[in-house]
């Protein structure tokens, strides 16, 4: 199909963090983007997929200044977890980069030159809180103090956790540095921004060009008629980032490099290629260019960015298509819950494709939340994809194999009916390109159970008892395989892996451009099992091997200290730490007596303590050994959850939870025993 109707089309997800491992959130991203990808080059079109981490920033350089390496040290080890966990969703992309390379560097400069060449780059000095121990400039994010409002302590500098209420880090009651602690003093600095306000028109314009989800469009004329502000483009020395040209000591903030580090992976990629870089990105290319996004990020790519290009004589994006976030059984992922789930996690339990298929089940061109509700992942993937398609070729493979050589009849005896499905591509190829992932799969899955009645309508296992029936059995079957072969093209996008089964299976490559007939006379190979179903204890075990890790990302954090003059469309925060009255007032706490500690064979942190309740004991691991030797223990008191289900850990059954308080590692503290207090005794 490569003629004048084929596309050249340059696809892109955002760029993680170098911060962080990536969780199924980024994967819904990654996945969506990918299936989008895989249809629009199975259609014959040129198609390139880039993605790169982004690796500058902050919160980049004080983790790995935690870690005691260098951010490039950190950005390259990151770097090759997401590279694996991303080939391990089986995402595609044709070159995944990095935002600390030389060419992103080239062209950082080259448009900061182009706007500043055009007067759109003023500068004029800001005063910011200051660390004076560590020597930075404090984001909002790294201010902590008590909320002027309800007096909470330990509150960020943009907003009170405990009340809800919005400030200035110049409200806060005795602020302080979270990094050091320091108090923050006011320091002044010459900043550098981009006049955001000069493209109001050319934005409003371009917002309004049709090709934008209606959702998103509103969101951007929204801020379009506040009125726009300069966009603050710098930050001060000790950053990690690429230095402004003619600026000493002053450095691009991550999100002007950010999205440049698009252009910067596909150059790198165009060089391995051979591939007209140009071509995609001057002015008035007829190349397509999409941006899929989480609606977090709608105003980098929906203001910013496109004004950048603007300014810099570049194109500007087709359309940005921004998903909803991803919800765990309803609620946002949560650590407590063990629904935060790291992509190593779940690849370490459950098949990718699980993933891929329900993901598209749920997917929309809409902003909606999409949510990830673990009993329905499992009897919808069960059902649909084992139960209905898969299951259409192993009941047909065995009667073929058997009687009929592997060799499928010279004729199709159900034309009419192989015909409408390859003539529903039509449609599904429609919904695909439309985004609307959860209706094509519909379709796909109608089809799937049109072909299992015309199976169970004939029953070839009778047939094949009969006298006489083989030419019956040949010809059901060989229809069965042929609408099979139709069903896992339309799949392939979602399902490559298990196409690429297929495709062996069927000793023939699923292209959707070469369905135009069925295929007869046709050799299969052996059969062999295309996918198991999920077990769902596999669940459970991803669900507690999350519990346990509780990844710790500085994402959300590194996000909330990006200032921006716009808000974003809603905060990014990936967990929820509330719970409800009724589910606190569930929780039974007790004092107990530690009558036994002992050391935990093979646990660096473990100890075992015995708790008596004055009505029994229990056993509970404890992961307090740095701050007690085990002698110490016995006799004091503790507060302990005495409700809380027994948990398998690896060293034997813990039967409650210990309640101590303290930063951890050898500041924890217990309870001193108080003459009042006996084991038992409800806490209040
Ligand atoms: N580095 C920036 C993007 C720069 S693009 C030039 C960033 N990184 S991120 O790691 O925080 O997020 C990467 C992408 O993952 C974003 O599109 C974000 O919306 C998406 N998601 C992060 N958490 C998500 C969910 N829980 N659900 C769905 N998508 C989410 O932002
Ligand atoms: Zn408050």
């Amino acid at each position: 199909m490569a003629d004048s109707s084929t596309r050249d089309i340059l696809v892109t997800s955002a760029l993680p963090y170098a911060n962080g491992s990536l969780h199924l959130g980024h994967l819904l991203e990654m996945v969506q983007t990918d299936m989008w990808v895989r249809f629009q080059k199975s259609r014959g079109h040129r198609c390139h997929y880039v993605c790169a981490d982004d690796a500058h920033g902050t919160a980049i350089m004080l983790t790995a200044e935690k870690l005691g390496i260098t951010p490039e040290e950190q950005i390259k080890r990151v770097q090759a977890e997401h590279e694996k966990d991303t080939a391990g969703f089986l995402i595609g992309f044709d070159n995944y980069y990095s935002t600390h390379s030389p060419e992103n560097r080239a062209w950082s400069e080259e448009i900061y030159r182009r706007l500043r060449a055009n007067g759109h780059i003023a500068t004029r000095a800001i005063t910011q809180a200051f660390d004076p121990e560590k020597e930075l400039f404090l984001a909002d994010r790294f201010i902590k103090g008590t909320c002027p409002k309800c007096k909470t302590p330990d509150q960020y500098g943009d907003n009170c956790e405990a009340c809800g209420a919005t400030y200035t880090p110049a409200d806060l009651i005795d602020p302080v540095s979270a990094l050091s602690g320091a108090t923050p003093v006011d320091r002044e600095s010459e900043h550098y921004f981009f006049t955001l306000p000069a493209f109001s028109d050319m934005l409003k314009e371009w917002t309004g060009s049709g090709t934008l989800q209606p959702q998103i469009a509103n969101k951007l004329r929204e801020w379009l008629d506040a009125g726009l502000q300069e966009w603050d483009i710098s930050r001060d020395a000790p950053y990690f980032g690429f230095e402004i040209p003619d600026a000493p000591g002053k450095y691009f903030y991550v999100w002007l490099d950010a999205p440049i580090g698009y252009m910067a992976s596909f150059q790198n990629y165009c060089e391995r290629a051979g591939l007209d870089f140009d071509s995609y990105w001057q002015k008035n290319s007829q190349a397509e260019l999409y941006h899929f996004i989480g609606k977090d990020i709608i105003n980098f790519h929906g203001l910013f960015w496109p004004a950048m290009l603007h300014s810099a004589g570049l194109r500007t994006p087709t359309a940005i298509y921004a998903h909803g976030f991803l919800t765990v059984n309803g609620t946002k992922m949560s650590k407590s819950r063990g629904t935060f789930i790291k992509a190593s996690t779940y690849l370490e339990h459950l098949d990718a494709e699980y993933l891929r298929y329900y993901f598209a089940a749920k997917l929309s061109a809409s902003v909606d939340d999409i949510d990830l509700n673990l009993e329905d992942f499992v009897q919808r993937v069960n059902a649909d994809v084992v139960g209905k398609v898969v299951n259409i070729a192993s009941r047909c493979a065995g009667f073929l194999r058997k009687g009929f050589d592997n060799t499928l009849t010279p004729n199709c005896a159900e034309p009419e009916l192989v015909q409408s499905f390859i003539e529903a591509g039509q449609d599904i190829a429609a919904l695909y390109e439309g985004r609307e992932f959860n209706k094509a799969i519909r379709e796909i899955v109608a089809l799937a159970d049109r072909a299992n009645q015309y199976i169970d309508e004939k029953k070839p296992w009778v047939l094949a008892k009969e006298e006489g029936s083989e030419a019956e059995v040949h010809a059901v079957c060989s229809v069965g395989i042929n609408l099979f072969r139709v069903l896992m093209t339309y799949l392939k996008p979602v399902l490559p892996a298990m196409a690429e089964k297929s495709e062996a299976f069927l000793n023939h490559s699923l292209d959707w451009t070469a369905l135009e007939a069925p295929l007869c006379d046709h050799r299969l190979e052996k059969f062999k099992p295309l996918i198991t179903r999920i077990d769902p204890k596999q669940i459970e075990a991803m669900v507690e091997a999350s519990r346990e890790q509780a990844p710790a990302t500085a994402e959300a954090a590194a996000k909330t200290a990006a200032s921006s003059p716009q808000p974003a469309a809603e905060p990014a925060g990936e967990e929820d730490n509330t719970i409800a009255f009724e589910d606190f007032a569930k929780v039974d706490l007790r004092v107990a007596e530690i009558v036994a500690a002992d050391h935990v064979e093979g646990a660096d942190k473990l100890l075992r303590l015995t708790l008596s309740l004055g009505d029994g004991q229990r056993q509970v691991f404890a992961g307090i050994k740095a701050a007690y030797a085990p002698e110490n223990l016995v006799g004091k008191l503790t507060v302990m959850v005495a409700n809380l289900a027994p948990r398998k850990m690896r060293f034997g059954v813990s039967e409650g939870m210990v309640l101590a308080a303290g930063p951890g590692g050898k500041d924890i503290f217990l309870l001193e025993p108080h003459a009042g207090a006996r084991p038992g005794m409800q806490v209040k």
